[in-house]
């Protein structure tokens, strides 16, 4: 579909965050042994994702890889199996550094106490040293014990899911959210970290530009300085998707939220993030990791993993019946199982020039030198749509660099996904026509 038809229909397609998305991995044709893949590797900066694929409910919205109310020893199982692919994944990288930490989900609050210190530990083995490192947690799940633990291991980051503070508009997301524990929840995030960050959703029934604000001002008077504001997707097979949709107010809330929010002195990173917060790794000794370049190193079922020329992670899943046998089937696994990937998208020269682009634009700036370096061509000639992301006035062309202009900015999933290649987007179609 041409540029111009995907920004009339209304903008909203997909989120884009990742190159190629994980609905477009396929079973490999043969497994590939990690440590061979791993060991051409650069491995001194890695990213490392811890993934927790539990919640205690299904909100309408999420098609997230994630099983609903598990019972504590089904955690502990699930636990124990995470502690042996960590332990693969440290034999099969050694010599290697990790740059950053993330724990997401899911939930990860989900856990006990108990249960998020072993969590902690088992990353301390890859990790052993202080790190900038994200935690994502919901309302309904964090409590003070939870919050201690994640100070000991100098969490640098706690992410917040509040979605608003209506709870009519909660509610009509199928989200059970009561507001007195969201507030409770607010209150301890104060000081828990460096970076509080709380999402937010705009597009969600009833919802308008007054209700929008007013979740802001009073997630921002409680102490957060980073937000991610999304915009409201109804994915298939999600709860929502079996409901009537309604109006389509997304882009007026949400120029009226980022006009507020810088008002409110934040500055804006990217479509969906906001900051007041200084950089993760200010201070930091480590190397910066950058998603273009280096490598990530999923633990968990439901994480991903990426090297240069293979990004691969357990098959993706929606429905809750599937979920929880992949992660039985997951926890199932020998050692060296784990130590194989069976399964993912394997990245040809064209395929990483356009995540390059993709991921690099999505930040707001490519650096064509930086650009010809890796690749030996202009961007401009790699990847020709471009050309009609510049006359659509999504992105300028200057001599050194491509920058997304404001219209580019609030544009920008769609313009990830207008730049996907045939091959992708054919991909992500069988499986959601599956
Ligand atoms: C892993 S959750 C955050 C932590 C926790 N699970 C919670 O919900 O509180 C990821 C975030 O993605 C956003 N999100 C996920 N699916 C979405 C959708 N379909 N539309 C809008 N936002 C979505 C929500 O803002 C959600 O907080
Ligand atoms: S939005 Fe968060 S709490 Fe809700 S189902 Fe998704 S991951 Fe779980």
């Amino acid at each position: 579909m041409r540029l111009s038809e995907l920004l009339r229909t209304g903008g909203y397609h997909s989120y884009a965050y990742s190159y190629p998305h994980k609905t477009a991995y396929r079973t490999l044709p043969v497994p590939v042994p990690l440590r061979e893949l791993w060991a051409t590797e650069n491995r001194q900066s890695l990213f490392l994702y811890l993934h927790v694929p539990f919640c205690e409910q299904r909100c309408g919205f999420c098609n997230l890889f994630t099983q609903v109310a598990p019972k504590s020893d089904l955690v502990s199982r699930y636990l124990d199996a995470l502690e042996r692919q960590a332990s693969v994944m440290h034999s099969v990288l050694h010599p290697y550094r990790v740059a950053r930490l993330a724990v997401g989900g899911g939930t990860p609050s989900y856990l006990s106490a108990p249960q998020l210190a072993r969590l902690f530990a088992i990353a301390k083995k890859l990790c052993p040293d202080p790190i900038p490192t994200s935690i994502e947690v919901s309302p309904a799940t964090i409590d003070e014990d939870k919050l201690a633990i994640c100070q000991q291991h100098q969490v640098t980051r706690i992410s917040m899911g509040v979605q608003s503070l209506f709870p009519n508009e909660t509610s009509g997301v199928q989200r059970r959210q009561d507001p007195a524990s969201v507030e409770r929840a607010l209150r301890m995030l104060k000081t828990a970290a460096p970076i509080r960050n709380v999402d937010l959703i705009y597009g969600l029934p009833g919802q308008t530009e007054q209700t929008l604000r007013e979740s802001i001002d009073r997630v921002v008077a409680w102490g957060a300085n980073e937000l991610y504001l999304y915009p409201l997707y109804v994915r298939p097979l999600t709860i929502l998707s079996r409901h009537r949709s309604h109006d389509d107010f997304r882009m007026l809330l949400y120029r009226s939220a980022r006009q507020h929010v810088r008002t409110l002195g934040f500055r804006q990173v990217s479509m969906r993030m906001f900051t007041k917060a200084s950089p993760d790794a200010e201070g930091s000794k480590l190397p910066v990791y950058r998603c273009q370049e280096d490598g990530m190193v999923g633990i968990g079922p439901g994480a991903r993993s990426y090297t240069t020329s293979l990004h691969y992670a357990t098959s993706f899943a929606v429905a809750q019946s599937a979920i929880r046998d992949r992660i039985a089937a997951w926890m199932s696994q020998s050692d060296e199982d784990f130590s194989l990937a069976r399964h993912g998208f394997l990245l040809s020269s064209a395929e990483r020039q356009r995540r390059y682009l993709i991921l690099s634009l999505l930040e707001g700036t490519l650096d064509r030198a930086a650009f010809r370096q890796r690749f030996n061509r202009d961007v401009l000639s790699a990847v020709p749509e471009l050309a009609e992301a510049i006359a659509e006035g999504l992105v300028t062309a200057l001599p050194d660099r491509l920058c997304l202009t404001e219209r580019g900015l609030e544009c920008a999933d769609v313009l990830g996904h207008f730049l996907q290649s045939q091959e992708v987007m054919a991909a992500r179609a069988a499986w959601e026509a599956a």
